[in-house]
């Protein structure tokens, strides 16, 4: 399977750094293939709620969050991480899950209405 852990702390090395390097650690060793996004070294906007992507699945705004998206798409497995700040996920998280709305769908593995079974 493909895992991909997600990191939204600007730390590199954080705790958030190592829970994931710790969990793709453990799924490296039990066979699976792994990988790991720090958010900190993006660029993702915000989502403007256009609205553009519903009937295009595209969303307008062109920066790294269209690569992110289809890593999103080809996992089987995501992992997200992030700091709490003020009793919450850390902005660039949310940033990151608002900017799935064109591919949200398709991460969940639903097509025609229908989700995907998988084997
Ligand atoms: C802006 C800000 C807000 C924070 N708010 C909280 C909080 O509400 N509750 C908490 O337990 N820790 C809070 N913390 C501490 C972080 O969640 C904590 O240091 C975390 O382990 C940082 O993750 P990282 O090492 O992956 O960067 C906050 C830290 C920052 C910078």
């Amino acid at each position: 399977m493909k895992v991909l852990a997600i990191s939204a702390s600007p730390r590199t090395g954080g705790n958030s750094d190592v829970l994931c390097d710790q969990f793709l650690k453990g799924a490296e060793e039990a066979g699976h293939e792994s990988a790991k996004i720090r958010l900190g070294e993006k660029h993702i906007s915000p989502c403007t709620a256009c609205y553009g992507c519903i009937k295009s699945h595209t969303c307008v705004k062109k920066d790294d969050m269209a690569s992110i998206q289809q890593r999103m798409i080809d996992a089987d497995v995501i992992v997200l991480a992030t700091p709490v700040y003020f009793y919450s996920m850390a902005a660039q998280m949310k940033m990151m899950i608002d900017r799935c709305l064109a591919r949200y769908r398709q991460m969940a593995g639903i097509q025609n209405g229908k989700r995907n079974q998988g084997g």
